[in-house]
């Protein structure tokens, strides 16, 4: 079955206990968690003190997104923090400080992910894929919430899907970005098996009908 991952940069960060509780009744599987340094992407939004709080608050699967340029200094701490999985872009740093990265980040036993900007190619992955358990694919510029799908990128999951299969790899393919109960199925047969949702579910009042509706159910 699919999974969905709110993201809780439309939540409510005032009751961020309650608004995560009300996912996990609704079905959700992972929280995602938006961290955004002002320098890697025009925008800031929450970093490790906020994590280490949601820590106390849930025991759902948290799938921390660092939006951070270099995040080589960084992952360690939001593994230490409570991340069940630290996603970096491969856009961030040298394929060496990357790789640095995710050594760290498996060294702290939690799962590794690499992220992909729209306008970088499948191919960047290539060097990550064998050895991640997520990879991400933006199909909005990151940076901001609520903005609209970018149905140009649905080939690059297709890509992505394919080389999974034919290396029989474990790794979970990730979309973010505009996804809602009208795109979820055009990712979902691209070869997505988690789908990030922010507006999606916390604009709507009813956070287990929302999910319900990216999933295709009713
Ligand atoms: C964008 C973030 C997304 C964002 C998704 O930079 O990475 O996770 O919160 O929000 P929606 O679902 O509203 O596009
Ligand atoms: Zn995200």
């Amino acid at each position: 079955m699919i999974k969905i991952a709110p993201s809780i940069l439309s939540a409510d960060l005032a009751r961020l206990g309650d608004e995560v509780e009300q996912i996990r009744t609704g079905g959700a599987d992972y929280v995602h968690f938006d961290v955004m340094d002002g320098a890697f992407v025009p925008n800031i939004s929450m970093g490790i003190p906020v994590l280490k709080s949601l820590r106390k608050a849930t025991d759902m699967f948290l799938d921390a997104h660092l939006m951070v340029d270099r995040p080589l200094r960084y992952v360690e701490q939001f593994c230490k923090a409570g991340a069940d999985l630290v996603n970096v872009h491969v856009e961030a740093d040298s394929a060496d400080n990357l790789f640095a990265a995710l050594e760290k980040i498996r060294a702290c036993g939690k799962k590794t992910g690499v992220t992909l900007k729209p306008g970088t190619p499948a191919e960047a992955v290539l060097p990550y894929l064998d050895q991640v358990d997520l990879v991400l694919v933006m199909t909005v510029e990151p940076g901001f919430g609520g903005q609209r799908f970018m149905s140009g990128m649905l080939p690059k999951i297709r890509q992505i899907r394919e080389w999974i299969n034919q290396r029989e790899l474990a790794c979970e393919l990730e979309v973010d970005g505009g996804v809602d109960a009208e795109t979820a199925p055009l990712c979902i047969r691209a070869g997505a098996d988690v789908l990030v949702a922010g507006s999606a579910v916390f604009g709507k009042e009813d956070r287990a009908a929302a999910i319900r509706a990216i999933r295709g159910e009713n």
